[in-house]
């Protein structure tokens, strides 16, 4: 099978290295792709939001399966039009993306399908807000309701800081916002895939959203993750499914909008069970690959099979024993004015170190076809190993032979897990 891949940073660069590891799969195009994935896919550079040139790339090219990696594309309808065309497509409808598109649908969705999730009020004013601020009490949470790229949500004790991004996201046209509870509990990202009714979960990972180490500073789009889980509950995925996703999915069916893709399933696992933080329509970035690193069954069918309403007869999903570390390496000044254009050297190095894999997150080509960052997250250094402690030992040898002006990453992902930190309340 032949599959085209869209979008331009590391978890689609993971994507199409595990799309090219299936021997089904014989080959792979990448739009607009990046200077890492131009090593195994043929990157063809296309406005990745039009739904009509992404159909005509992917008939040109006779694919099988159109792989919508980031969620501007889904919003934009373009998962719409590859259907329409007849085109086989991971990735849901424009109507089924605003499970991550607007805050306020998916809260709404999740209350009439009974998922366990954060109380939330909706609001469109600033009385409104601060009746919900009262209601709930801090630390306070407040949700821009459309897509922010990681930057609509703010997690605050102080009610003036409060106050003010919920300022900021009704100053926007048609403002909307969401004050939510506080959950209090470790954080989990839990991939499920589906075909419109059946549904899989893939292994639980954990994501480092704060650029800093300890979880200081402002957040970001992700700057580390390991999978999987060991401290986690057993059965959590399970319980994932039989909760949160199942009756999520089911409950999109009835509305007439089915759910076709990943669903990402962001938790809090909290002493009263598990909390819905939020919904994605696609794989986490940096989250989904460190649970693609793990995977061992052959991705190419697995997705054909999801978007085709073929999961039911895949047959369990194959895992390997192994752990996973993902290190980000960012750019100077991320994520607030990430500077751009530095060289990037030290890569072959890196990638030498057994068990390693670089992917590329924000590079390019200069014109004198060196590689420079392109990007806030530059490089995902992706490292296996039999233990977690070798896993991170061996991703931040990896990290230490890269060069990067001015760039950073974080010194920590993983080290609470793997020092048998991280605390599950409520269970015994
Ligand atoms: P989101 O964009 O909804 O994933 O939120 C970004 C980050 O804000 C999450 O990863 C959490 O760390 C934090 N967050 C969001 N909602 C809550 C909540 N209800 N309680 C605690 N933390 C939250
Ligand atoms: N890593 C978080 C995200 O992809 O949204």
């Amino acid at each position: 099978m032949k599959v085209l891949v869209l979008g331009s940073g590391a978890r689609e660069h993971a994507i199409v290295m595990a799309l090219a590891a299936d021997p089904e799969v014989d080959a792979v195009v990448a739009a607009p792709g990046n200077p890492g994935i131009d090593a195994t896919a043929l990157c063809v550079p296309i406005d990745i939001l039009d739904g009509e040139a992404v159909v005509l790339l992917a008939r040109h090219h006779q694919v099988d399966l159109v792989v919508v990696g980031p969620e501007a594309p889904l919003v934009a309808g373009v998962a719409d039009a590859c259907r329409a065309a007849g085109v086989a497509v991971l990735g849901p409808s424009a109507a089924a993306a605003q499970l991550e598109g607007s805050k306020s649908f998916a809260k709404e969705v999740m209350a009439s399908a009974d998922v366990p999730t954060a109380l939330a009020h909706v609001c469109t004013s600033l009385d409104e807000v601060e009746a919900a601020l009262d209601a709930l009490g801090a630390p306070h949470v407040v949700k821009d309701d459309g897509l922010a790229a990681g930057k609509g949500v703010v997690v605050t004790d102080s009610r003036d800081e409060a106050l003010a991004h919920a300022d900021r996201c009704l100053a926007k046209p048609g403002g909307r916002l969401v004050v939510e509870e506080f959950l209090d509990g470790p954080e989990v990202s839990v991939f499920c895939l589906s075909d419109g009714e059946t549904v899989v979960a893939l292994s639980p990972a954990q994501d480092f959203k704060r650029v800093g180490d300890d979880d200081r500073g402002p957040n970001t789009g992700g700057m580390g993750a390991y999978s999987p889980l060991e401290w986690a509950p057993a059965g959590l995925a399970d319980e994932v499914v039989a909760r949160i996703a199942q009756p999520t999915v089911d409950e999109m069916r009835r509305r007439g909008i089915p759910f076709v893709g990943v669903l990402y399933v962001g938790l809090a696992l909290t002493r009263r069970g598990p909390r819905v933080i939020e919904f994605n329509v696609r794989f986490g970035d940096p989250d989904g690959q460190a649970c693609l690193a793990r995977l061992e069954s052959p991705f190419g069918q697995l997705l054909l099979a999801t978007a085709t309403a073929g999961l039911a007869a895949f047959g369990p999903l194959r895992w390997s024993a192994d752990r996973a570390v993902v290190v980000v390496v960012a750019s100077q000044g991320y994520p607030d004015a990430p500077r751009t254009g530095d060289p990037v050297t030290g890569l072959d190095a890196a990638a030498e170190v057994p068990n390693v894999v670089v992917l590329h997150a924000g590079t390019r080509r200069d014109d004198g076809g060196s590689l420079v960052s392109s990007g806030g997250r530059v490089l995902d250094v992706v490292a296996v190993g039999s233990t977690l402690a070798k896993a991170r030992k061996t991703a931040y040898r990896a990290v230490a032979l890269i060069d990067l002006p001015g760039s950073h990453h974080r010194s920590d992902i993983a080290s609470r897990a793997e020092r048998g930190e991280i605390v599950v309340e409520g269970l015994s």
